[in-house]
């Protein structure tokens, strides 16, 4: 069913039940601090603040259902379902958690910085007839590809390169058909682009970067820090 018209409801999901190996932090990414706030406190206020969102879907680890709880604002418009083994599980728990949206914006907690006015641009194309909306930012690096031995098979060109962030957006049918489908993806536009789907890109915003290495966490202290002395 396509219930995404003008006015129906704006449904925020927000993974955050991933492990956080790579930060190799001792507790789950979404829950460590940057500035002193557990990044995926950051996200949500980040949505509030972009008022582009009705309501927010908050996915967790099963074991922290009820810190997060206690650690988000106590607002109706925000509630923690228990995620899943990957991403994809987690973002389909989501999606299950909020079958009436009309639009799904998916938010990972580990871009705790995102400015909310990215956000509330993604949701503006989504009510301008935009069907699928992601934030792209040029690519900095030469990306090649290789084989099983590391040897380059590729060099694609890099200004048809970009890197891509989220929020990601979607009318609610063609991502809930997208996840009928049980493919893993690195993100949820991806699935949306095997349905044959036109997948639009707008500037995204150097602040929206992903918190994954321990070195993504210095920056993201600094940023607050620097933000704070002004
Ligand atoms: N995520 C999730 N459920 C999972 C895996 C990831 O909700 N099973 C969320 C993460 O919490 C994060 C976002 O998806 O907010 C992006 O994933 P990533 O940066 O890979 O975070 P982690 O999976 O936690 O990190 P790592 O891969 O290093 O373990
Ligand atoms: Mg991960």
């Amino acid at each position: 069913m396509n219930n995404s018209d003008s006015d129906s409801p704006v449904v925020a999901l927000v993974p955050a039940a991933g492990r956080g190996v790579r930060l190799g932090e001792n507790m789950p990414k979404a829950f460590v601090a940057v500035g002193g706030t557990p990044m995926v406190r950051l996200a949500v206020d980040g949505l509030l603040a972009s008022g582009a969102v009705d309501r927010i879907i908050v996915m967790v680890p099963v074991e922290l259902v009820e810190s997060a709880v206690a650690l988000l604002p106590p607002s109706d418009a925000v509630r923690v379902v228990v995620g899943g083994a990957e991403r994809t599980d987690s973002v389909r728990a989501g999606i299950a958690a909020a079958p009436d949206a009309g639009y799904y914006l998916v938010h990972d907690a580990a871009r705790a910085l995102t400015p909310p006015a990215l956000i509330a641009r993604v949701a503006a194309e989504l009510r301008a007839g935009r069907r699928a909306v992601v934030p792209a930012l040029p690519v900095v690096d030469t990306v090649k590809t290789v084989d099983q031995d590391g040897v380059v098979t590729g060099t694609p060109n890099r200004a048809a390169l970009r890197a891509i962030q989220t929020p990601q957006g979607f009318a609610a049918d063609l991502l809930r058909a997208a996840y009928e489908t049980n493919v893993l993806a690195t993100d949820d536009a991806g699935l949306v682009e095997r349905l044959g789907a036109e997948v639009h890109t707008i500037p995204g915003d150097p602040m929206a970067f992903k918190i994954t290495t321990p070195l993504d966490l210095m920056l993201a202290e600094t940023v607050c820090n620097a933000a704070r002395s002004v």
